[in-house]
């Protein structure tokens, strides 16, 4: 293979300021990074400007606030529509391959078993509606492209879930987390494994599922949380969403199907309980 043509050399990241942006930069440190202030993936001449025929792009860039979404769908709709319709519709022009990330919303969240890739979408937030016309505007202007929905994704840094439940162990003798929402807590660095790894298998089905395995409760993560941290998880008390009303609702059961995923020879993500054992070990670092 000539120089510069090695995987990661044609690898190329937006949204690489994000969460799983900086975990594929950690796995991948030669790749072409863009962040949103280097790279607005709305503006066509800027992305058109950035790509080389037979690059991979993974989309991490997104509009990823749910509930200023329900108020501001205009800026929801530019960077998860308008954006990744720019971005593979250049990405055709140019030669590219593209990755691009979804999520469990597009989902209507009342299933009592994992989705599946093909199951039927019907998002019930302006995030959910604005990452399936991502999703269709992907299809449409990219058809190759590899769409990856995931879910509950944490670094264990900054203001995330894990790095909340870490912070109010510290502030609170007790936190009310829910009971009635469940899914399936994906560690961004074995998302981003597994995004590289599907960088290397351009045959694989178009749309996949990517989470950690196994399936959690919000309070069922917290008491993990606290309990990885040597802290009581009985000071973790349960509640409902009822009594946490939020703009956008959130989905009672977001638990995506691995199957797709592991029947494409792509190796599963690990369980969510050791992904988390390792990123609480790391945030300690
Ligand atoms: N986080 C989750 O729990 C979750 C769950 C399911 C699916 N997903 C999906 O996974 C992907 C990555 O999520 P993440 O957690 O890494 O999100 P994130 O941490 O919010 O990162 C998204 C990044 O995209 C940037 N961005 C926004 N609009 C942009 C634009 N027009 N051009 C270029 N960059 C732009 C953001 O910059 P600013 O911060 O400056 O706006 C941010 O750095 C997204 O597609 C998301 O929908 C995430």
């Amino acid at each position: 293979m000539p120089p510069g043509t090695e995987p990661s050399a044609r690898l190329v990241v937006t949204g690489a300021g994000g969460q799983v942006g900086r975990e594929l930069l950690r796995l991948a440190p030669t790749a072409r990074a863009y962040s949103r202030a280097r790279l607005d993936i709305t503006d066509p001449t800027a992305v058109e400007s950035v790509l080389r025929p037979g690059d991979i792009v993974v989309n991490c860039a997104a509009y990823t606030a749910v509930d200023r979404a329900e108020s501001d769908p205009g800026s929801a709709f530019a960077g998860n529509a308008t954006g990744p319709a720019v971005l593979a519709a250049a990405c055709t022009r140019a030669g590219a391959r593209l990755i691009h990330l979804s999520t469990d919303y597009v989902f209507p969240g009342t299933a009592a078993t994992p989705y599946e890739p093909g199951d039927p979408t019907g998002p019930t937030t302006v995030y959910g509606r604005s990452k399936l016309a991502g999703e269709l505007a992907v299809r449409d202007n990219c058809p190759a492209a590899h769409i990856v929905r995931t879910a509950w994704v944490y670094r264990g840094t900054d203001s995330d879930f894990v790095a909340t439940m870490r912070r109010l162990e510290q502030e609170r003798h007790t936190v009310n987390v829910v009971t009635d929402q469940v899914g399936s807590p994906t560690y961004a660095a074995d998302l981003a494994a597994g995004l590289l790894e599907l960088a290397g298998r351009p045959e694989s089905p178009t749309v996949l599922h990517a989470t950690n395995s196994g399936r959690a409760s919000w309070f069922e993560v917290a008491r993990a949380v606290f309990a990885g941290i040597g802290a009581d998880p009985d000071r973790v008390q349960p509640c409902t969403s009822a009594e946490f009303p939020r703009p956008a609702p959130r989905p009672a059961f977001s638990v995506l199907s691995g199957t797709a995923w592991r029947d494409a020879g792509l190796t599963p993500l690990r369980p969510w309980e050791s992904a988390l054992t390792e990123a609480l070990a790391r945030a300690a670092r």
